[in-house]
């Protein structure tokens, strides 16, 4: 069964406490078990990691490269500036799917640049938890297509 990888990067840990006009009142916990469902009906299985420290998503990445098929990442604040991790994704070369609850193109201007999305496959900004589930599903589906 191939393994997709949900990384979410710092502060998303207060998901349904921080900010839930912009994030909405979903925690992450409960985010997550939707993604499960989705993922047991794709037939895919997921690994959640959530992190306040950009190496440690790092690591992940790394220790993923050869057992996950795909990535899905919402990298929090460092979407706007961390190389590191936008070279982590890269080296790695696995389909990646950028995701925002919120629209950041449509926020601050320090938020206008993501840092990540040359090396993604996709991203899929502003359409809260949903955006979640739509990158499973077309993920997976070019994971298969892929084969
Ligand atoms: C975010 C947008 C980022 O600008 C912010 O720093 C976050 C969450 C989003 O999901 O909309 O932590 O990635």
């Amino acid at each position: 069964m191939e393994r997709v990888l949900v990384l979410n990067g710092p502060n998303l840990n207060l998901l349904g406490e921080r900010d839930p006009v912009h994030y909405g009142g979903k925690a992450l916990n409960e985010i997550n078990s939707d993604i499960s469902e989705l993922a047991s009906g794709l037939g895919v299985e997921v690994l959640f990691f959530q992190s306040n420290h950009e190496g440690d998503l790092i690591d992940m990445i790394h220790a993923e490269r050869k057992t996950s098929a795909g990535i899905i990442i919402n990298p929090g604040a460092l979407t706007h500036y961390s190389y590191a991790l936008r070279d982590a994704l890269d080296a790695v070369g696995l389909p990646t799917v950028e995701v925002h609850l919120s629209d950041i193109y449509s926020r601050e201007e320090w938020r206008r640049i993501s840092v990540i999305e040359p090396v993604a496959w996709k991203s899929i900004v502003g359409k809260g938890p949903a955006g979640y589930m739509e990158a499973l599903e077309e993920l997976v589906a070019f994971i298969r297509l892929d084969k």
